[in-house]
């Protein structure tokens, strides 16, 4: 027999980011960062995982390639998972597993990303969050959302986060067996349903400094880490969980930029450097300096950051906010579908898509699970 779960996991983007750990092994953040969880129609990750006598060892595809699940982290999971399992019953196939069984069980895992994988659009947020959460359905692990979030949480630590729906936030802890390091939900989908999120995909190259390796040589050698880590997040926290609850859009949007603004400075605060934008994500445009609808420029000379820095200096009030994690795709939120709409269509007038240059797709979610 084959007993067989498949569960779909969207990824969340983070407003106040995640960067460096105090803890390796258990994954513990040197700070508490917030995220928005995507519409799982655009970006997720969807994991089918089996559990049968015939199976001699724990297997994993991902994207159709066979992956090795002996790493650390995958270990840590599954064995988190294996001590908490319960029994299970399946009266129609005659089933029945108990929980001591698990021990001996092998399970085989397939997972596909409907996006690009490693390319800094939080691959391994959704992917580990989806392979625990499967897991844990066909294991019957009788625990709640947060008791997972930790689980996945030693798998990737942004993928804590995607337990759950619309806001989130991801509590650092202080505990040093990380049983406090858990995320807990701000603000479900619905709170702010007016949000659009649009993916700009500059680039789908696997990027070259992995988040685990560029935050590790932060920790080590960044100096602006420290003050980002004690004296700017734990104020920003505060500020950004009040724009939530408040749907204050203009402080929203000002405490995203800013974060991402940081978190990229830290990234070339660290020795050596690391770049994860490129020139169309940040490079300095010097004739685009009248409004939006009038300025014709080659496509591939326009930023986007301080295209919608100029956008919403241009309006009464902020129209968009932009986030980069760890790779040169833009994450653009704006405040409503009109203002997305017209971000849209100037996205699609200054940088064209392309097939192989610059920016090549883009894609719509709202912020839902
Ligand atoms: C820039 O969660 O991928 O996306 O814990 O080492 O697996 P590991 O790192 P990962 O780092 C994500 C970093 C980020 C910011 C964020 O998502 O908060």
């Amino acid at each position: 027999w084959v007993l067989t779960v498949t569960a779909q996991t969207p990824t969340n983007i983070a407003v106040i980011k995640y960067w460096g750990k105090r803890d390796e092994d258990l994954i513990l953040p040197i700070n508490d960062s917030i995220s928005v969880t995507l519409d799982p129609d655009h970006l997720c990750t969807t994991t089918s995982v089996a559990v049968s006598p015939a199976f001699t060892h724990d297997r994993m595809w991902l994207n159709g390639k066979e992956v090795s699940l002996s790493g650390g982290r995958y270990q840590n999971c599954l064995r988190e998972l294996r001590s908490r399992a319960s029994d299970v019953e399946d009266e129609e196939k005659g089933i029945k597993i108990t929980k001591k069984d698990w021990e001996k069980l092998h399970v085989h895992v397939v997972s596909y990303n409907n996006f690009p994988t490693a390319a800094g659009l939080a691959s391994s947020a959704a992917g580990l969050a989806c392979l625990v959460f499967s897991l844990a359905k066909l294991m019957n692990v009788k625990e709640d959302h947060s008791k997972l979030s930790a689980i996945a949480r030693q798998g990737s630590g942004s993928a804590c986060r995607s337990l759950y729906g619309g806001f989130v936030k991801w509590i650092m802890g202080k505990e040093e067996n990380g049983s406090d390091s858990i995320a807990v939900q701000l603000a479900d989908e619905k709170h702010w349903d007016d949000l659009v999120i649009i993916i700009a995909v500059v680039s789908s190259r696997q990027k070259e400094t992995s988040s685990t390796s560029g935050m590790r040589d932060t920790v080590e050698t960044s100096m602006l880490i420290k003050h980002r880590a004690k004296e700017v997040v734990p104020k920003r926290i505060i500020q950004m969980e009040e724009a939530i609850k408040n749907r204050d859009f203009p402080a929203f949007a000002r405490l995203t930029c800013a974060d991402s603004n940081q978190f990229h400075a830290v990234c070339l605060d660290t020795l050596p450097p690391i770049f994860y934008m490129n020139d169309t994500s940040h490079r300095q445009e010097p004739f685009f300096n009248s409004s939006f609808i009038n300025v014709i420029v080659p496509h591939f000379y326009l930023p986007i950051i301080s295209c919608v820095e100029k956008w919403n200096r241009h309006e009464e009030t902020p129209q968009v906010a932009y986030t980069f994690d760890a790779g040169p795709n833009a994450v653009l939120i704006s405040h409503n579908r009109k203002a997305a709409a017209l971000l849209l269509q100037r996205l699609l007038f200054y940088f064209p898509p392309q097939s192989d240059t610059d920016l090549n797709s883009y894609v719509i979610g709202d912020k839902t699970i």
